[in-house]
């Protein structure tokens, strides 16, 4: 195999230089000799070997190979029969360093070995655990089964340039929404205020407050565990134009004075029931952004829906769109309705 030979105080700037051009090889260990470091090229024509001979020794040399890591895919279909192959899910979610998997009912019993083959193939990862159930109550809570490493449900995840302390047996949080909370963030306009419905342990809110530069940004909460972390989130991530406040958002917005450009409502289960209440604090034109589960076939509908229950209220819909920013199951994905409404005249 082609290598480079420098010395040793020449590593760093070699290999970055090496990295840049595209020429290091991934595939083998860069090696000590002497006074002299050894390089290994990727495999290249004989016209960008001989270019680079004019600045290096170039050498052959019999590099060792570096040990290839296994991927959590090729461990799980180690460890599960092949008959069961059809079962495994080798896709994972991380939040913080605790990786999150779905494991099927029938292969409940290697459960703990896919665990520990998670962890040895994501070096990043302390935790591993299987979801347990689905989404109970109105706090949308997830209940998980830990699986192996450090005994642990609470961790720190990096998200837009945020830092969201979680519990995940506590407090609703998805890893996939991290798009759509950017996609958002980048429509606040500077001077906007925004209020975040259902607000959670605050990843929209911390996520617009380092990504925008709205004025105020209000979050509302019922489950009491959520914002406790939310607080937390906050000043984390030192937000300060953000106010939080713990209840249900229909008690909340009657004693909210302030009036809204845009509020965030994501609750996909139900979140158009909470329509009168988003009206009651929008400002005389604002941006609503609705979450919903739904099928393509349902699209049609649900807009008419949507606008039905603005109308009721004296307001109207200027403009209606929507994007499908994940699934929730085969045919059923998680959309945004981006709403502009507008206050009816009084006549
Ligand atoms: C799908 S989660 C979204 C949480 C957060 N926005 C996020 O993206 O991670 C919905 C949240 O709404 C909260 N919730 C449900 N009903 C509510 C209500 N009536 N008033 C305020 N919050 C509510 C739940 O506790 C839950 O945290």
């Amino acid at each position: 195999m082609l290598g480079i030979k420098v010395e040793k105080k020449q590593t760093q700037k070699a290999i970055g230089e090496l990295k840049e051009l595209g020429l290091l090889s991934g595939e083998a260990k860069v090696e000590k000799s002497g006074k002299y470091t050894l390089i290994p090229l990727k495999n290249k024509s004989s016209k960008v070997i001989k270019k680079l001979g004019k600045k290096y020794e170039v050498i052959e040399h019999s590099f060792q190979r570096k040990k290839q890591e296994k991927s959590f895919s090729e461990l799980a279909k180690d460890i599960v029969p092949e008959e069961l192959h059809p079962k495994l899910k080798t896709a994972f979610d991380i939040v913080g360093d605790i990786g999150i998997l779905e494991i099927d009912k029938e292969l409940r019993e290697y459960e703990k070995e896919l665990g520990k083959a998670l962890l040895k193939s994501q070096n990043n990862l302390k935790t591993a655990v299987r979801k347990e159930g689905s989404h109970k109550t109105e706090f949308r809570i997830q209940k998980h089964k830990f699986l192996a490493g450090e005994r642990k449900t609470t961790t720190l995840h990096k998200e837009n340039n945020a830092v969201i302390e979680l519990d995940i047996n506590n407090m609703y949080f998805s890893p996939r929404l991290s798009t759509e909370r950017k996609r958002i963030s980048l429509l606040v306009k500077k001077g906007e205020d925004v209020l975040v419905m259902f607000s959670g342990a605050a990843p929209y809110v911390c996520i617009i407050g380092k990504n925008s530069q709205a004025k105020s940004i209000t979050g509302i909460e019922l489950n009491p565990k959520a914002h406790e972390y939310a607080e937390k989130n906050i000043k984390r991530n030192k937000i300060k134009n953000a106010r939080l406040i713990k209840g249900d958002v229909r008690k909340a917005v009657d004693k909210i004075k302030k009036r809204f450009d845009r509020i965030i409502m994501p609750l996909p289960k139900g979140a158009e029931k909470f329509l009168p209440s988003a009206l009651k604090v929008a400002k005389s034109n604002a941006a609503i952004h609705l979450y919903q589960f739904a099928s393509l076939k349902e699209i049609n509908a649900l807009k008419k829906d949507i606008k039905h229950r603005i109308e009721k209220q004296g307001w109207k819909t200027l403009k209606i769109s929507r994007i499908i920013c994940g699934q929730q199951a085969p045919e059923v994905y998680r959309m945004c309705f981006d709403i502009e409404v507008a206050k009816k005249a009084k006549n």
